[in-house]
């Protein structure tokens, strides 16, 4: 954190349900971190109401009415830059971004993910996951880099797979976590308790008790 709280944006493309659960974290008086900017991709995402109605910046960024990713990447970053953003979340932002991207902000760019990554890649990682009768199931906060989903683990959660369950049972269940995994993901990057290092990630060691890293069915 460069003094003060840590400026963040928050990239969307749809119910934004994530960004909900940042913007609520960052209202408390102790959280590390603001939200200064939320750009979708898609102009009718729900995520920008959210934005606008606590009072944040909301910007709608449409990537079609671009000639090229590059162009669209590049406006985008200008934009990140124009509002003093440091770190950029993905929350549901269904665009890949490409590393001339990245490096306009090299390792400060999270990711959620609805899946216990490496597994389940790419789109419908929840079906993916009852496709192949996984027992475990869960969500990854993880630093970007060019691939998809492959970047350094920050933090995850584990769901309980249910007899019964559907791809939308088992959403839901994931997504309730995702909603506590994130806020605590970027109160660990932004305070320098994980921070990045080679292809993984360094977690310090006074991280302990609701800081860790892990969230697991039964743990406290
Ligand atoms: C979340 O489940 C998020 O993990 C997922 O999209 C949903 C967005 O919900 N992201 C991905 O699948 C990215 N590969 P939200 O708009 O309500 O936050």
């Amino acid at each position: 954190m460069s003094g003060g709280r840590a400026r963040l944006a928050v990239l969307i493309s749809g119910s934004g349900s994530n960004l909900q659960a940042l913007l609520d974290a960052c209202a408390q008086a102790d959280f590390p971190a603001q939200v200064v900017c939320v750009v979708s991709n898609v102009p009718t995402a729900f995520g920008l109401e959210r934005a606008r109605k606590a009072g944040v910046p909301a910007v709608a960024l449409d990537h079609n009415a671009f000639g090229s990713r590059a162009d669209f990447e590049r406006a985008l970053g200008d934009e990140l830059e124009k509002a003093g953003v440091e770190w950029v979340c993905l929350a549901g932002f269904m665009r890949l971004v490409s590393a001339d991207f990245l490096a306009r902000f090299p390792g400060r760019v999270l990711n959620i993910h609805p899946s216990l990554l490496p597994a389940f890649t790419g789109l419908h990682a929840q079906r993916q996951a009852l496709e192949r009768g996984v027992k475990i199931a869960g969500c990854t906060v993880h630093f970007v880099d060019a691939g998809t989903d492959t970047g350094p683990i920050i933090a995850q959660a584990a769901v309980p797979v249910l007899p019964g369950d559907d791809e939308a049972s088992l959403s839901a269940r994931i997504l309730a976590e995702e909603h506590k995994l994130y806020p605590l993901a970027v109160r660990l990057v932004v305070t320098g308790k994980v921070t990045l290092e080679g292809t993984g990630t360094r977690v310090a060691a006074q991280v302990t008790g609701s800081e860790q890293s892990l969230r697991s069915p039964g743990a406290p």
